[in-house]
């Protein structure tokens, strides 16, 4: 690439590179990568196609094209993704938060705002910390006390969403506990309780694409043989963890939700079931009822 130093002619030969390595969006891409490394726009390359890229730039471009032709993420490339308000570090202990994340948190925020005994808030499985940053975050000078709970099985995930609590100043704000499942809150309930579980079936995961199989965590994906191995686990465990009218949100995939309701005892409701952008149900909400003898009483 030293011979051609334009902005317009390094983003062709970047096309070109990516397009061999028969990635999807090779202009996208190409765009991505060149705005990083110069610390513009995307739009604004536009308007500088004319223009000289210096040689730190060049070395960096070089680099992250052969990665990314090596079908390494771009995120963790960057080592930076983007939720919601946020940016986040990750690396590859972490999952890349997705866009179907963004739904879940989306509906946990409509839920903590509407709901006023809310107050105790729990991330089972935070990974890069995505859903309980973007909560503490965008509640920041939300009127109640909350306090936030996250907790992963993975340490070096746990690490990495603490990284990011700290860059984002909300370490006071966020306990975070290492364990199985609700393994650290033995003795702890909550009134809102958000998951995205790993729930790919175990079968699937060699069918993946290769950024997603060969460089994302697999503990991260792998949901066991049928995909529910962790939601069914949740769904069981959680009403000893929630005070009565609670709510537990989690993330669910393809063709999951008409098995949830097999996994649910007495005490839990599935209120809801939101569809995400491509029309797939992917959000599920549960309600813990009432204590039983409370209810009795009521009724
Ligand atoms: C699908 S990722 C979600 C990460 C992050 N919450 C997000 O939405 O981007 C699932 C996370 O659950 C964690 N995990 C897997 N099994 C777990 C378990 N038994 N107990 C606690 N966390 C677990 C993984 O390490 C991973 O960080």
């Amino acid at each position: 690439m030293a011979e051609s130093l334009t902005i317009s002619s390094v983003l062709k030969r970047i096309k070109e590179q990516l397009e061999q390595a028969k990635l999807r969006n090779p202009q996208l891409e190409a765009e991505m990568i060149v705005s990083e490394a110069l610390g513009i726009s995307r739009p604004e390359i536009y308007l500088e196609l004319d223009k000289t890229i210096p040689g730190s730039a060049l070395k960096k471009i070089r680099a992250w094209v052969k990665a990314r032709s090596e079908r390494k993420p771009f995120a963790y490339i960057i080592r930076k993704a983007w939720f919601r308000e946020i940016e986040l570090e990750v690396n590859n202990s972490v999952l890349i938060p997705r866009p179907e994340t963004e739904l879940l948190t989306e509906q946990a925020l409509r839920i903590i705002r509407s709901e006023a005994t809310i107050e105790k808030i729990l991330d089972l499985g935070t990974g890069s910390g995505a859903i309980i940053l973007s909560l503490a975050f965008e509640l920041k000078n939300f009127a109640r006390n909350l306090k936030f709970f996250a907790s992963d099985i993975s340490k070096p995930a746990l690490e990495m969403a603490k990284k990011n609590a700290r860059k984002l100043g909300l370490s006071k704000k966020i306990t975070f506990c290492k364990g199985d499942l609700f393994q650290p809150f033995s003795r702890h309930k909550f009134h809102l309780i958000v998951c995205n579980p790993p729930y790919i079936p175990q079968a699937q995961l060699r069918s993946l694409m290769p950024e997603i199989k060969r460089y994302e965590p697999e503990i991260a994906l792998n949901g066991g043989v049928d995909g529910l191995e962790l939601i069914q686990k949740i769904i069981n465990q959680a009403p000893r963890h929630l005070y009565p009218d609670a709510w537990l949100l989690m993330e669910i995939g393809l063709n999951q939700a008409k098995r949830l309701k097999k996994y649910l005892g007495a005490e839990m409701a599935l209120k809801e079931v939101v569809k995400d952008y491509n029309r797939v149900d992917r959000i599920a909400i549960f309600q813990k009822r009432q204590e039983q003898g409370f209810a009795r009483i009521l009724t």
